[in-house]
Order: C-alpha cells, then sequence, then structure tokens
C-alpha cells in the first residue's frame, strides 16, 4: 500500500487542555516541529475534544480551550499547511472506526490499561464509565483512520499505542491487511519539572506559560527552588540538584557551562541566576510572542485553520472507511 518513496504518516494528538506551558513545549511540540521539517514525514495532529469527556463531562470550555492550545501551537511553528490540524469531534469517521474496533478487543484487555489505574488512583475514581474504559479504543482509531505509521508520545502514552497495535493486527488478521501497525516514537526529553520540581501541571499552578508576558516570567522565576544548601550569596551551590539549572541547560545552553562554574564556586548567587534564566526565557519565546498575540486577537483565524484542516484529515479518513467496508465486505 505505502510505496517505498512515499512520505511515512504521523500521527499526533493531544487532548486540549488550553493554553500550552513550557513543559508541553519540551515535550511535545518541539518534537513535533522537528518531525514537521523533516523530508520523512507527513504530520496529522488531531485535538482529542471527545475523549475529554471520559474524565470530565462538562463540555463548556472545550472548544475556547482548543482555541487557546492552537494559538500556542501555531506561534511556536507547527505549520497548518504542511500538517493539517483537526478535531476529533468534527470527522464522524472517528466514531464510525472506534465502534469496529471495539468489537476487537476484550474488557479484561481494556482494563489492565495501567494508564487507566493510574488515572483513576488519581481522580479518586470508583467506578468507571463505559467510554473511559475504551479510551485506547478511541486512541486506536484515531491513529489507524490515518493509517498512521509513527505516534510521538509521553511514556505515559505508550501503552495506548501498544493496545493500538495488538487492534491493528487483530483487525489484519480478521479481515485483511488495512492498517500498518503503528511505531511508538518516544519524546527524547525528560519531562521538564515545575517551579516547585514537580511535574509541570496547569492544575499545580507551578507552570510557565508560552503565552506568558515577560514581567510575569521575571515573577515567576524568583518563586522557583534552587539548591537548599546554598543559602548566602557567596556559598557553594549544586547545579546538578537544581531546578533553575534545568532550564538554563535547556533554554540558555550557551551560558551553561560558565553558570555552572560559578554556582560552584559561590561567585554567582540565586538571585542573579534566576534573572539571567528569566531573560534566557524570554529571548527563547520573544519569536513566538507576535504570533501568538495575533491568534489570541483573531480566534475567527484559528477556527478557520482548523475547519481547513478538518477537510483536509476527512478526506484520509473517508477513504481509510472505504478500505475497512470494502475489507469487511459490507460496503
Ligand atoms: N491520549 C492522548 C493524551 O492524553 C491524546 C491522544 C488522543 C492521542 N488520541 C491520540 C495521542 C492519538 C496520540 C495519538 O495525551
Amino acid at each position: 500500500m505505502s510505496k517505498k518513496n512515499q512520505k511515512k504518516r504521523i500521527l499526533s494528538g493531544m487532548r486540549p487542555t488550553g493554553k500550552m506551558h513550557l513543559g508541553n513545549f519540551v515535550g511535545a511540540l518541539e518534537n513535533w516541529v522537528e518531525l514537521q521539517n523533516s523530508s520523512k514525514y507527513k504530520n496529522y495532529h488531531l485535538i482529542a475534544d471527545y475523549h475529554v469527556l471520559t474524565t470530565d463531562t462538562n463540555s463548556d470550555h472545550i472548544l475556547d480551550n482548543t482555541l487557546d492550545m492552537i494559538s500556542d501551537w501555531l506561534a511556536v511553528g507547527i505549520d497548518p499547511e504542511k500538517s493539517p490540524i483537526f478535531r476529533q469531534s468534527q470527522i464522524k469517521e472517528h466514531t464510525e472506526l472506534h465502534l469496529i474496533l471495539s468489537m476487537l478487543i476484550t474488557k479484561a484487555r481494556l482494563e489492565r490499561n495501567p494508564t487507566l489505574k493510574e488515572q483513576l488512583k488519581d481522580l479518586n475514581m470508583e467506578n468507571v464509565t463505559y467510554g473511559h474504559l475504551g479510551y485506547p479504543v478511541l486512541q486506536a482509531a484515531d491513529i489507524m483512520l490515518y493509517r498512521g505509521e509513527v505516534v510521538p508520545v509521553g511514556e505515559d502514552q505508550a501503552p495506548h499505542v501498544e493496545i493500538t497495535r495488538e487492534i491493528a493486527r487483530r483487525f489484519n488478521k480478521t479481515y485483511g491487511k488495512v492498517f500498518p501497525v503503528p511505531k511508538t516514537k518516544l519524546t527524547n526529553f525528560a519531562r521538564l519539572p515545575g517551579l516547585d520540581r514537580k511535574k509541570m501541571s496547569k492544575s499545580i499552578g507551578n507552570t510557565i506559560m508560552i503565552s506568558d508576558p515577560k514581567e510575569e516570567i521575571q515573577k515567576k522565576m524568583m518563586k522557583a527552588i534552587t539548591d537548599p544548601q546554598k543559602i548566602r550569596l557567596h556559598d557553594p551551590g549544586r547545579p546538578e540538584v537544581c531546578l533553575v539549572f534545568t532550564y538554563h541547560q535547556k533554554f540558555n545552553p550557551d551560558e551553561e557551562e560558565e553558570i555552572a562554574k560559578n554556582c560552584r564556586s559561590g561567585d554567582l548567587g540565586c538571585v542573579e541566576c534566576k534573572k539571567r534564566c528569566a531573560a534566557a526565557i524570554n529571548e527563547f519565546l520573544d519569536p513566538f510572542r507576535e504570533k501568538r498575540n495575533y491568534y489570541a486577537e483573531n480566534k475567527d483565524e484559528v477556527l478557520d485553520i482548523i475547519r481547513d484542516g478538518e477537510k483536509r484529515a476527512r478526506e484520509v479518513a473517508r477513504e481509510t472507511m472505504d478500505m475497512v467496508h470494502d475489507a469487511m465486505k459490507i460496503g
């Protein structure tokens, strides 16, 4: 089916959580932009707006969160001409394929999904809905509908791609080969910690947002946790345990060595170091700011971009469903 010199299809997806933070950037967006600019791949960017409902049936903010999220994607360099951006909810083939795939996996297998177990524990939920149990089946439909060959995800999502692989194999064995068995591409960066060293997360309030104004970033940085043993300005510090140093490594690599040296010797105090770190992050974000502000004020345009992506994604989705119905001899 896929010709030798054809680009490989990458399917990446995210739930619409609203504005993006630097953890999202380092853990996902940065990798997506890099893959988009490689000649080997064609990217499809899915907005998992139905997946949101698995843990929260309140749908009031889904569209606003989608537009905020996509404004950030566009600002950091996702090119919607090259890589269609589209919502699961607007392409009906997702629900159609989801239904067919749901017959090809057992309830027991879905109950063993470690990501689900963790979520239930975190959310303190006792009873799981049918839809939540089927989360990975919908995700499999997301990937398989575009005959995705590569799925870039963080480690927490790897079990879902594994389930997708099982379902794809099962379909091919039952009805004939339609689907590639997709490969997981683990993103190569460890998660960027938040300002309190825990995982960066909006619900904890330890984030730096891509859309934060400069002064806000300077202010937030002053609260960041450093080496607890470095109390006075000239105490020698340990960059390897310091959160601010982790940020320097990522956003200020040119000065990394000098900062480590002067921290260890006690010549560089934390306040000065944090100021330099905030300046480096601001410089890093500068090229994104103009676009970010533009889209924040032109939400209609963002929606138009998504709708256009949906048109193009829908063509592939329809083609796949024709192949599915043919293979099943129900077309
Ligand atoms: N489950 C993914 C997450 O929480 C989002 C997602 C939905 C996804 N469908 C996908 C990711 C398809 C990759 C491919 O982050």
